[in-house]
Parts: C-alpha cells; structure tokens; sequence
C-alpha cells in the first residue's frame, strides 16, 4: 500500500483540519471525511442542505484499545462504478448500480490499522468498517460502535419509526414525532427534515455481525447501537472482519426512497449460481382459519391441518390458479401452549390425521405444491437439532418453500450452548444472525426458499442468496385476527415508507370478510379494494390470499384481481405518496407488457390524480379498474366496491377518489 500523507491527498487542507469530499454521479449529494484533531467524522449534504453533521466514527473492543481517534491516513483510492445486473425475482429485472466510493487505510497512534470505506450514489450513501488482520486483533470483541448519525435541522425533523429492542421485536405500531422525542429506534429509521428532504438510516448486508438500532443521545445526535449477546459484548469476530453498511438513503421527496436500491446495491452478488429452481408465487393456507379461532393448530376437534382439509385446499388452489397450499400445526409438538412449547416440536412427525406423502402425491397430480411449516417458539437448537432431517423429509415431499416461525419475546430466544447451558439471545444478536443465514443455506442445498417469521430484519441479503424469498418482520395482517389494538388505517402506508424499504415482506394480504369477530374490535381497518390494493403496494415475490376459501366465493368478481396480480415485476416505480398519509405503486408484469397499479390511504379520504406515463407510449390498454365504491368507508362500508373497465393509453391520468382507509386496484392490459 502507499504510504502517502492525507495533506497531498485533500481537496482542501487547513491547519485544523484535513478533508475530503466526494459527490454522488449526479452531484447533488456531497459526502466530506474530516480528520481532525486526528478523529475522523463525516458529514452529508444534499444540494446546498447540510444533512447529516460531521458524525463519529470508530469501533471500541473489550481487549483492545478502540480504533477511533489519533488516525493518520495511510492510503487512499477514489473509484467509480457504473453498472447492470440483474435480480432473477424482484420488483425489478435491472438493477443500476452507479456510484462513487473511497476506500480510507487509517493507522492510529497504536499503529493499529482501520479501514473504512464509503459509497455515495444518487439515492444516498453507504460506509463500513473493515478491520484488518493485525497483530493483536485476532480473537475480537466488540464492545460498541461509535458510528454517529448527527442530523442537521433536527429541530425541525419529523421522525417515523418503532422502538428497538423491545419484547415484540419488530411488531409495534409506527410512530410520527420529532425527531427529539426517539429514545431508541429500529431502522429503517425514516425522518423528514424541514427543507422537505426525506432520509433513511438503516444497514446492508449484515453477516456475522449484530443489528444495528439507533440510539439518541443529545437531540439530534443518533448513535449506533447494537444487539448483544447474552453475556453483553455486542460482535464476537476475527481480525479481517468488515462491518455491515450503514446507509443513507436520501430524497427530495417520499417517493423517493421507495424507488432506491442502495441497500441491494451494497449486498453481494447470487452466491447460490443457478437459482432457477426459485420460484414466486401466490399460495393460499390453513392459517387465517387458526387466527380467528376457527382452526386450532394443535390436534383435536378443531384441528386444521388435516388431509381432508388440506386436500381441499389444493383443490381450490388448483381451481384458481395458486401456486402452493401452506399449512401451519401438522407436526407433533402444538398442543397446550405452544408459545411455550420451543422443546417439544418434532419437525419430521406428523399429526395422525395429516399424511404428508399422500398430500404431496395428491398436489402433484393438480400441479400445487404444500408449502412447509417450521415453528421453533425460539427454541433453536431443538431446531438445530433437527433441521437437516426436517428439510430433507420436505425435499423428498416435493416441498420447494417453508415458512419459519421464531415467536418469543425479544431477548428470549433459547439456544444451549457447547456447555449445554441454556443463553438467551436477542432476534438479531449476531449468535441470530448467523443462525438464521445458516437454515437459509441449508435450504438453498435442498433447493428450498425460505420465508422467515419474527426474523432479523431484511438487509438486502435476497441478492446474495435469493432463497431467503421474503420474511415477516413488522406487524403483519395477522394482528388484524388478534391484535389489540389491530392495525390503524395508516399501518400499510407507514409499512412502505420504512419497513418495505428494507426489503420484501410476507404481510399476508386479502381479507375479504370484516366480520369475523363476534365482539366487533378485531378486522382489518380497510375497504375491500384496500386489501387488493395491497398486492401491488407491499412488494413479496410470494403472497398469500390469506382469507378462507369461502370468503372468496362471496366475492368472486373482486377476487379476479387476486388471480390476476403477478408477483414478479419487469420494474416497479412509486408514482405518489407522502409518509404515513398514501401511496401509489406501478408496477410492469415481468417479461410482459401488462402493468398494474395499487394505491391505499390512511384514515382520510382523498382524491387521487395519477397520470400513466409509465404505460408503453403508443400503446392501449385495457385498464380494469377496481375501486372503492361513492358509499365505501373502512368502517361503516368496506364492501362497497366498483369494478369498471376503460380504454387508456399513457398520455391518460386517472382521477379516482379514495373512501377512508380505502385503495385502488387496477390492472393495465395491453392490447
Ligand atoms: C408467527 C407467524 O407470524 C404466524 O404467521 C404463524 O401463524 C405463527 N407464528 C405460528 O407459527
Ligand atoms: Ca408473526
């Protein structure tokens, strides 16, 4: 490496201080790298609005002494990239990847080495730290990152977001505040400041390492906080280790951020090579029939997961299109409380009245496929345990798809360890992280996707291994059977501007019937077209219809939108929207000329004027239209739904108005 001084390098030098700025391709991000009084920070603007303020950087060790002051720069190298690739299943088919990047070689005044690199492109920018291989640092423990976020104009910033590190891990109800009034938040951590430019902070490809969440000090100044082990140190690593990204996804407007692919960006490229084997899909299950009580997943009376019921399952889904049947409570282990029950699952013994084989025997012969189940209570080494077993009794049952669950309190995930002493551990501690990577591996070996449930939340990792299919990770619809309260109007649109940015999510849309509950407090707090509004807003390569069967045959014209939706787009672009209040997605049918949009608002009412220039110029198209009726209203009138057909080309816009925590459906058929 070159050993030059940082002086010769810099862009502008003072006494004082040492600094280096480097511009997104379009120029209108500025990121400056200080070194003063030998620490270094950085700071972000965007045109001429200073964003973030210059911001610490380091990492502290229980052994060694921290890398965060007293640097000299040893080296230096500014690159560019600007190119394609491709993602084999997404919300789109090309991907742009056009940044600048620095790569920093610091030394302190141990000599200690740190070296950290930084990625600005036109949606924001992205660092990580690596640490070298050096003598001393070879067995390594993090103690704490000093990463600071420190927002300029906080004052007037307003924040959306969750707490982090709570008992329901990422299922609470999005929060709208100043920014002073965070404590501790999950990321994506999206916040708006007073010029009206939109930010989000959250990480890229976390591998070996603990999440990160955002804890604020003084006002203004958010420092990265991050999971621990059981025993308190936050990262066990080896010298030669790089940190995870933080990123900053930057907009002038809301839309913005949803229209960014930093976080993919900065993931690894496919790990798995041929990855033609996974498949998006639309499904349907013994589910929602267990959440509203119907069904219970243990055995007896009331027992879903049975042959009769499955079978009629895969009837219906044959009928109708749907690609495979998942059913939750077949193996042995649900009975009693099975929250608590994390010891007792057998991943390979079925319930007596549930004949795995024949069920595979029978869905092959009407082309759908079971999806499988694995629910751990967050006992994972009795998963563990059995995982290799579990995956292959599925692979032999032509099962390509499982859903996993890890439902435990945050913090109390049960693992034995090598002394066989039960430690407990948070959802995304790296002792997680890395356990949940590895059932993704061990799947991908079998040609398995996974769906994780309560998972550590998305970093873009899809990229590197595209069997991690979609995961949960926020309050799905299922609160919406139980939850109390259940999901707000508001919930769906808060999801796409903080949680959906970090990648897909299994919410589990479709409820088609609002009256399920004899008491009258629990049902989604939408129309019907909301519900299908949803299959276009919150991206999954799979979704489910997850209503009962019956419930689709009340509503069969409404329905046709459900069998018609892909889940695989060519491109995907949000066209209208502001944070917490609505959202509008177009999105083209991959490998096709069809496009469909969906909209949803919050608890108000409004009239949307969208124009179709994403439409193929030149080109007619049939758009069937499935809108909230003049009456419709999420609460007094959710069924009252208008379907219409019209011809429209993309020099048209569309006019359409939204009931209270209504949506629009629309399917653009080219013709
Ligand atoms: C939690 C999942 O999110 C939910 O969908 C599932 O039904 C339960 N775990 C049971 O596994
Ligand atoms: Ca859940």
């Amino acid at each position: 490496m070159r050993l030059i001084s940082f002086v010769v390098l810099l862009l502008t030098f003072t006494a004082q201080a040492q600094t280096l700025s480097v511009k997104s391709p379009d120029e209108k991000i500025a990121l400056t790298l200080s070194l003063n009084n030998n620490s270094l920070t950085y700071q972000i603007s965007y045109l001429d609005i200073e964003l973030i303020k210059p911001s610490k950087l380091g990492l502290k060790f229980v052994e060694q002494p921290a890398l965060s002051a007293g640097f000299k720069v040893l080296d230096y190298k500014i690159t560019s990239r600007h190119e394609r690739w491709q993602l084999p299943w997404g919300e789109r088919k090309t991907v742009i990847d056009n940044h600048k990047s620095v790569e920093l070689a610091l030394a302190d005044g141990n000599n200690h080495r740190l070296n950290i690199e930084f990625r600005v492109f036109d949606d924001g920018v992205g660092f990580r730290y690596q640490v070298p291989e050096q003598k001393g640092f070879d067995q390594v423990e993090i103690s704490d990152e000093i990463t600071e976020f420190v927002i300029a104009d906080s004052a007037k910033t307003t924040a959306y977001w969750i707490p982090a590190r709570g008992w329901n891990r990422y299922e609470y109800l999005y929060r709208t505040t100043p920014l002073h009034e965070v404590d501790r938040a999950n990321t994506p951590f999206t916040f708006k400041n007073g010029a009206g430019v939109h930010m989000s902070i959250h990480e890229a490809a976390l591998v070996d390492y603990a999440a990160m969440s955002l804890d604020q000090r003084r006002d203004g100044v958010l420092e990265a906080d991050l999971a621990p082990w059981y025993d308190g140190v936050k990262v066990k690593t080896q010298g030669g280790f790089k940190s995870p990204w933080r990123t900053i996804q930057i907009s002038p407007d809301a839309v913005g951020l949803l229209n960014s692919d930093l976080i993919l960006n900065l993931n690894e490229p496919n790990k798995l090579g041929d990855v033609s084997w996974v498949k998006p899909g639309k499904y349907i299950g013994i589910w929602w029939g267990m959440h509203i009580n119907k069904y219970t997943w243990g055995s007896g009376p009331k027992h879903g997961a049975t042959t009769k019921n499955t079978k009629e399952y895969i009837d219906f889904a044959a009928k109708y299109g749907f690609d495979g049947v998942l059913v939750e409570g077949w193996n042995i282990g649900w009975d009693g409380d099975w929250f608590f029950n994390g010891d007792v699952f057998d991943f390979t013994k079925a319930y007596d009245d549930f004949d795995l084989a024949e069920l595979a025997r029978y869905g092959k012969s009407k082309g759908v496929k079971l999806i499988g189940h694995h629910e751990t209570s967050g006992n994972v080494s009795n998963y563990r345990n059995q995982m290799a077993a579990a995956l292959d009794l599925y692979q032999k049952n032509n099962v390509s798809q499982i859903k996993t669950g890890y439902v435990a309190d945050g913090g109390d995930i049960k693992r034995v360890d090598d002394q066989g002493i039960v430690r407990q551990e948070w959802h995304d501690g790296q002792f997680m992280v890395s356990e949940y990577l590895h059932n993704i591996k061990e799947a991908a070996k079998r040609q398995i996707s996974i769906n994780t449930h309560e998972p550590v939340k998305d970093t873009g990792l899809r990229r590197t291994y595209p069997n991690w299919i979609t995961r949960e990770g926020a309050r799905g619809q299922e609160f919406n059977a139980w939850g109390n309260p259940p999901n707000p109007p508001e919930h769906t649109v808060m999801l796409s501007y903080t949680r959906m940015l970090s990648g897909p999510m299994d919410f589990t849309p479709g409820i088609f019937n609002f009256d399920f509950d004899p008491n009258k407090v629990n049902r989604p707090q939408t129309t019907l077209v909301k519900q299908l509004a949803l299959y276009v807003v919150l991206y999954s390569p799979i979704q489910m219809a997850a209503d009962l069967p019956e419930n689709y045959l009340k509503h069969m014209d409404a329905f046709q939108f459900i069998r018609d939706v892909p889940t695989d787009w060519q491109q995907s672009r949000a066209i209208a929207g502001e944070v917490g209040e609505y959202v509008a997605f177009a999105r083209q049918q991959r490998d096709s000329d069809d496009w469909f949009l969906g909209a949803i608002t919050d608890e108000n009412s409004r009239t949307l004027t969208l124009k179709l220039d994403f439409l193929s110029p030149g080109k007619r198209y049939e758009a069937q239209i499935y809108r909230d009726g003049d009456k419709a209203d999420w609460q007094s009138n959710p069924y009252d739904y208008v379907i219409e057909k019209k011809q429209l080309t993309n020099s048209d816009q569309l006019t359409v108005k939204l009931a209270r925590s209504g949506g629009l459906a629309v399917r653009f058929k080219a013709l």
